[in-house]
């Protein structure tokens, strides 16, 4: 094909209205890349004399997304239509040496250069004022349709929101990507006008008024709709997706990658991965992402901006950003590498093990339950599980070396910076601050104490009761402590208060002040104990019991059948009452 002179006009000032969006809809991510970049990619690959790009929404932002060499930007103060937007490119149009100028929507993201060419190609040869690209769908609700007029002539477009019920039938549609004369364009530009439903200055509209002046407008239709579906809302956004990520799975297919379900693989358009390869359901490959020959990625991985070697191994559900990895190595299941991990070649990083900004060597192990952060790692090391370089001391990142050949324990901190000299071995549940030489073994803990039967003595203590016996005058005052239950309990407390009667010591107050619990046989007792003293003329009462023995005592009835004293005191003073009257 010879190279055609042409100029590109894309238009990306609009906003996202039906994405119900604050972004620019340019700015949306497709495949992993902004919508716009997609028709920007293709535009550009045509090979264009001038690519001029209107903004208006997000301008800032989307200017600084598509800058670069070759591309100039226009701003469009106001979205007040595709028309206007070409009308705010006026002056940049006018200078531009091109006979004719592309104008394409910034939302039709799967146009391809060649169809552009070939666009450019037939315009050239019948020379009308414009040349519609446009395209039969089933569904054409949303587009402008396309009112042919004898032969391949087009009398006007009609955009949804006005189209007659029979206009609305038509299956032929507007891809918004639109060849045109520049002289005809720059000579009608002026007649747009929003004098219309829309009351938005509609690009389309120059078809009618070309046809006014009596010149031609003339179809291009392509086969593929698919090429020119337009993104103008969420769902559009997901389902061209779709067809992205299919194609891409499709294409490595076609090279030798064995892609398990397609449809369940996401694989960004600018990701290569070499032959033999295999990916399995649910791995995402992102961004600049290269992966070598007869790889193995297992379930649920996402693998963003990373290069892996050949013959890698990711083990489901791994995640894995900025990195490098050598070939043979083994990752995962559940690892995290990040940001600049460099991981050599038969290394092997195990579940939950997290490295960031780290280098590993050559056949160096971290299977499990560790963190790598700022650390350097020889050849053959061995990283115990529960490991953890202790790289930030809360201002900032400090670095951990470990040199060839060493062993390091389980449950290891490695307080950073420091430095593990060569084939050294540091014991298990180690907390290293200082540096070690070379070929050295580091114990850097508290030694072990064993307090024989400890626990034991413990739970002896809290089961065990005890009753001593002191005296208040005539009263003999039983102090109780622990658990007052059936058996050896409550039987030495019938014990004592019987010895108290023998010797004729019948007043007998009974402290439940470190009484944890009572049992009813403990009741029991203490009722069989008050009767029988009471039919030797004496008396028992009670005191020091706390909310909850009281509650228990009021569950068991038995509250009001004792005389209950809260201080030992008052209850010592009511017997001498008692003996006085
Ligand atoms: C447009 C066409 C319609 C066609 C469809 C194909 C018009 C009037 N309609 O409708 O015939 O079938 O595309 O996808 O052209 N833009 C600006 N400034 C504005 C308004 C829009 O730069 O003031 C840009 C948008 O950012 C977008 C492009 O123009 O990239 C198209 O605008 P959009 O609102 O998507 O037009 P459609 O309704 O899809
Ligand atoms: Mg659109």
């Amino acid at each position: 094909m010879a190279k055609k002179k042409f100029s590109v006009l894309i238009l990306a000032a609009g906003k996202a209205t039906r994405f119900k969006s604050e972004q620019s809809k340019v700015l949306h991510r497709l495949a992993g890349l902004p919508l716009g970049e997609y028709v920007l990619r293709s535009a550009l690959a045509a090979g264009p004399e001038q690519t001029l790009m209107v903004i208006g929404h997000a301008a800032e932002e989307v200017r600084k997304t598509f800058e670069r060499p070759g591309v100039t930007f226009i701003e469009q103060k106001q979205p007040l239509g595709t028309g206007h937007a070409v009308l705010a490119a006026r002056a940049e149009i006018e200078r531009c040496p091109s006979p004719v100028v592309v104008v394409l929507a910034g939302d039709v993201p799967l146009i391809s250069p060649e169809t552009l060419l070939r666009l450019v190609e037939a315009h050239e040869k019948a020379r009308p004022a414009a040349t519609v690209l446009t395209t039969r769908v089933e569904n054409p609700q949303g587009y402008g349709r396309i009112v042919r007029a004898q032969g391949n002539r087009i009398r006007t477009i009609v955009e949804e929101k006005v189209a007659t019920p029979a206009q609305k039938k038509i299956q032929e549609i507007n891809s918004a990507i639109i060849c045109f004369s520049r002289a005809h364009l720059l000579k009608h530009l002026s007649e747009l006008s929003d004098a219309n439903a829309q009351k938005e200055y509609l690009l389309t509209d120059l078809v009618a008024i070309f046809n006014r002046h009596r010149q031609k407008v003339l179809a291009f239709p392509v086969a593929d709709h698919r090429e020119v579906l337009g993104v103008n809302d969420r769902a559009e956004l997901a389902e061209i997706e779709k067809m992205l990520r299919l194609r891409k799975a499709e294409a490595l297919i076609r090279e030798g990658v064995t892609v398990v379900d397609p449809a369940a693989t996401y694989i960004d358009e600018g990701v290569e991965v070499g032959s033999d390869t295999v990916i399995e359901p649910g791995v995402s490959l992102l961004g600049k992402t290269r992966v070598g020959r007869a790889c193995l990625l297992r379930p649920h991985s996402t693998i963003a901006d990373s290069v892996l070697g050949d013959r890698v191994t990711v083990r489901p559900c791994s995640v894995i950003t900025g990195c490098e990895i050598a070939s043979d190595a083994i990752i995962g299941p559940f690892a995290h590498l990040r940001d600049g991990a460099v991981i050599e070649q038969e290394a092997r990083i195990g579940n939950f093990v997290e490295v960031k900004k780290s280098h590993v060597g050559r056949g160096t192990k971290a299977s499990h339950l560790t963190y790598l952060g700022d650390a350097t790692l020889g050849a053959d090391v061995n990283i115990g599980a529960g490991t953890v370089t202790c790289n930030y001391d809360g201002e900032k990142k400090n670095a951990t070396v470990i040199e060839d050949g060493c062993f390091i324990g389980s449950g290891t901190m490695l307080v950073a910076p420091v430095k593990v000299g060569r084939d050294s071995i540091v014991a298990a549940g180690s907390t290293i601050t200082e540096d070690i030489p070379p070929e050295s073994l580091a114990l850097g803990r508290a030694r072990q104490v064993n307090k024989d039967g400890w626990v034991r003595t413990r739970r002896e203590g809290k089961d065990s009761t005890a009753i001593s016996v002191r005296e208040a005058g005539s009263v003999t005052i039983l102090d109780v402590s622990g658990r007052l239950t059936m058996g050896n309990p409550s039987e030495e407390l019938r014990r004592k208060i019987n010895e108290s009667r023998d010797a004729g010591r019948k007043w007998v107050l009974v402290n439940l002040a470190n009484v944890v619990y009572v049992d009813s046989a403990g009741m029991g007792e203490l009722v069989g104990a008050m009767k029988m003293l009471r039919n030797s003329g004496g008396e028992l009462k009670l005191s020091g019991m706390g909310d909850r023995l009281l509650t228990l005592f009021a569950a068991a009835k038995l509250k009001h059948v004792f005389e209950i004293h809260s201080h030992e005191a008052a209850a010592l003073a009511s017997f001498s009452k008692r003996r006085s009257t």
